[in-house]
């Protein structure tokens, strides 16, 4: 067998169309959805997430507030630039790019940000709205990854899904998203980590397979069951002289040997990777619906 690949950008596009469209009636009744967007230090990636982010705002109509700051930024100055942002009405979301430099302690970063405008879901607020099954605003990439397997038609009541990651950004929410009893969740679900003892013998046994790891090939065809849907989280960079930037992106997953063996599989770049920024325009644009409301 071999997998349909999942276009994530498709996905990803099909949703910001729709979001438009939704920044276009807000606009009728006089509202700006807006994100406030902060950036410390030069962090290579860092800088090309946070410029892809502005540019999908600017391209459904949403208002960004472009704060890059040097990497000596001092907390003082980076809680001082958020607390102006909560009492900004022209702000409905803010977004602190991680991770951030060393001498800045993200807990505290992160805490001061209003759970009314953390259109990241990190606020422990928002985190543990999430658990107990109440109105928050969820992570983008866990959230995006339930989206590219609704938009893809894939069964998630009742499935056994193993998540291969334990981050609080992907594998922590996702887990407890796909837990609950609703229509977009109701699955088994089983969390892998590095201290897992024999990885294969549980991803094995699983529908779908959602490698969050950052680690290349921790997926390998092996590792899965015939026709299971692989969903890969991972971006790495890895050295390729015959690419102009010196490195390619791959994910966690062996993709050209897995692709040959999973039902649905999703390309690194061009699977998860659009659909995290859409999630956080749909988190803002909700934003800016609450706070009319
Ligand atoms: N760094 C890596 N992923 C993310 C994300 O989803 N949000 C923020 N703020 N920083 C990140």
């Amino acid at each position: 067998m071999t997998a349909r690949i999942i276009d994530g950008a498709k996905v990803a596009a099909d949703m910001r169309a729709e979001l438009k469209e939704h920044v276009a009636e807000l606009k009728k009744q006089g509202i700006v959805p807006g994100l406030g967007v902060i950036l410390v230090g030069q962090d290579p990636a860092s800088n090309s997430y946070v410029t892809a982010k502005e540019r999908a705002c600017a391209e459904i109509g949403i208002y960004s507030d472009d704060n890059r700051l040097p990497a000596q930024t001092s907390q003082k100055d980076l809680i001082a630039l958020i607390k102006k942002m909560n009492a900004d009405p022209k702000i409905n979301g803010i977004l602190v790019q991680l991770p951030l430099p060393k001498h800045l302690i993200e807990d505290q970063v992160l805490m001061t940000i209003s759970p009314d405008k953390d259109v990241d879901g990190f606020h422990p607020t928002n985190v543990g709205r999430m658990v107990v099954g109440e109105k928050a605003f969820l992570p983008c990439t866990p959230h995006g990854v339930i989206q590219l397997l609704i938009r893809s038609s894939v069964t998630i009541d009742g499935s056994h899904v193993v998540i291969v990651g334990r981050s609080n950004i992907v594998g922590k929410p996702l887990a407890n998203m796909l837990i609950q009893k609703s229509p977009t969740g109701n699955a088994t679900v089983t969390i892998c980590h590095t201290r897992t003892k024999n990885l294969a013998f549980h991803t094995k046994q699983a529908d779908i397979v959602i490698a969050a790891a950052g680690k290349p090939n921790t997926i390998t065809a092996d590792m899965i069951k015939p026709g299971a849907v692989v969903i890969d989280v991972g971006v790495n960079r890895i050295e390729d002289s015959t690419k102009k930037s010196g490195y390619r992106l791959v994910g966690d997953v062996d993709f050209e040997n897995v692709k040959e063996k999973a039902s649905l599989i999703t390309p690194v770049p061009g699977g998860v990777g659009p659909m995290t920024i859409t999630m956080l325009l749909y988190n803002t644009v909700e934003s800016a619906k609450r706070n009319a409301e």
